[in-house]
């Protein structure tokens, strides 16, 4: 039994191990910071500077990769479809985004406090 626990304990230190690699907070932080996403969607990323701009604080991270890549999708002239935004602000913002970059943005928004959740 005892036996059973650390092999599972065991298992779940390698996957949180692996999730954490996955994706850098930190590095997802200076990244949002290196490329002004906070002149438009505020430091705390749910102040910004107009209302019609989206929280990004709390969002899914799954979610906010979709979207990024979308606008990317979007600024190369891609036909129209569900994964194409077409945006002129953010598009010209979202193609300075690395595929790390996005990876890393995302996961440190959705770690962020804010009033977005799923009501369970
Ligand atoms: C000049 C202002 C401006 C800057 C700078 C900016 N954004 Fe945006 N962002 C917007 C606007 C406006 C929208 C909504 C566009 C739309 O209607 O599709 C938006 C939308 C988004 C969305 C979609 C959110 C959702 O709920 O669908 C994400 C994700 C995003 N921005 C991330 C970023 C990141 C990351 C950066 C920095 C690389 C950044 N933005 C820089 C103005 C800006």
């Amino acid at each position: 039994m005892k036996r059973t626990i650390l092999a599972l304990a065991g298992t779940v230190f390698a996957m949180a191990g692996h999730v954490a690699a996955a994706a850098d907070l930190q590095a997802g932080r200076a990244a949002y910071e290196r490329l002004n996403c906070a002149s438009c969607h505020g430091a705390d990323a749910k102040t910004s500077i107009d209302p019609s701009y989206p929280v990004l604080a709390g969002q899914y991270a799954d979610y906010l990769r979709v979207a990024m890549r979308s606008y990317q999708r979007g600024q190369a002239g891609a036909p129209a479809s569900s994964n194409v935004r077409t945006n002129p602000i953010m598009g010209a913002f979202a193609v300075q985004m690395s595929p790390e970059d996005i990876i890393n943005i995302s996961a440190w928004l959705e770690s962020l406090p804010s009033d977005l959740k799923t009501v369970k």
